[in-house]
């Protein structure tokens, strides 16, 4: 595992990085969202920069520092966010998708707050577009990466994600070990490559795993150029 950021190698790669949950109203008071804090997406954008790319960031809700000198494009719904990806994507690379986009949102939003009465509410949800699916349709010879924040048969999963969306690669983590997923600053991830290969990677802070991910897919990128 090489850890050490190569400042610069990334000076022609434009990238675009999603980041975050999505918020989904209910009514004007409440809303359906989830625990993704951002902070890895944000660790992507950061040590993109850092190594000299061109980055964009579509975030979600979240409570971190902007990343200097990035484009960031904020985006509140999966619908927002699924716009501002689609305006953005053809100008991009490299496009790593860690936002935790919610996958259903409210079929009928109220304009009012709804009262409490009845002693159940019965809410109806409809499913909101998938963005990386949509994506990997018509990538051409962009790289695209994915995420998978799974409980169980981790690889499986995450294996079916990224044939289904045409994916380069995915990252799995299983999210009910200690020190990885939700807001942690720590993250254990695997790296699976299309190539079926899997690099399975210790307990690292999230900008050494961003580093690492970057490290694949710029290799990724020069193979599909080469
Ligand atoms: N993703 C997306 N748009 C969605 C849902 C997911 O772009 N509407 C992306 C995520 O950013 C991630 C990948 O797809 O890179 C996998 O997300 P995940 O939620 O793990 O997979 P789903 O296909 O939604 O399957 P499920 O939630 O049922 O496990
Ligand atoms: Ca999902």
């Amino acid at each position: 595992v090489d850890l050490t950021i190569n400042k610069g190698d990334m000076g022609n790669i434009k990238i675009l990085v999603t980041a975050g949950p999505t918020r989904e109203a209910i009514d004007p008071v409440r809303y359906i969202t989830n625990h993704s804090s951002g902070k890895m997406g944000y660790a992507i954008a950061k040590v993109a920069k850092k190594r000299g790319a061109c980055v964009s960031l579509v975030t979600g809700p979240v409570n971190i520092e902007r990343p200097e000198n990035v484009n960031v494009f904020e985006a509140t719904t999966a619908d927002d966010m699924f716009q501002k990806v689609n305006e953005l994507y053809e100008s991009a690379d490299i496009i790593i998708m860690a936002a935790a986009v919610a996958d259903y949102k409210c079929s009928f939003v109220s304009n009012s707050k709804i009262k409490k009465s009845s002693n159940e509410l019965t809410l109806t949800l409809v499913k909101n577009p998938d963005i990386a699916y949509s994506i990997g349709g018509k990538k051409g010879d962009r790289v695209l990466v994915g995420f998978a924040a799974e409980t169980n048969d981790i690889y499986d999963n995450a294996k079916s994600k990224l044939s289904k969306k045409n994916m380069d690669m995915i990252v799995a983590n299983d999210v009910t070990m200690e020190g990885a997923g939700f807001n942690h600053d720590t993250n254990i991830v695997s790296i699976i490559l299309n190539s079926g290969e899997i690099i399975k990677l210790p307990i690292m802070t999230k900008e050494k795993v961003a580093n690492e991910i970057l490290n694949y897919a710029v290799r990724m990128y020069n193979d599909k150029r080469s």
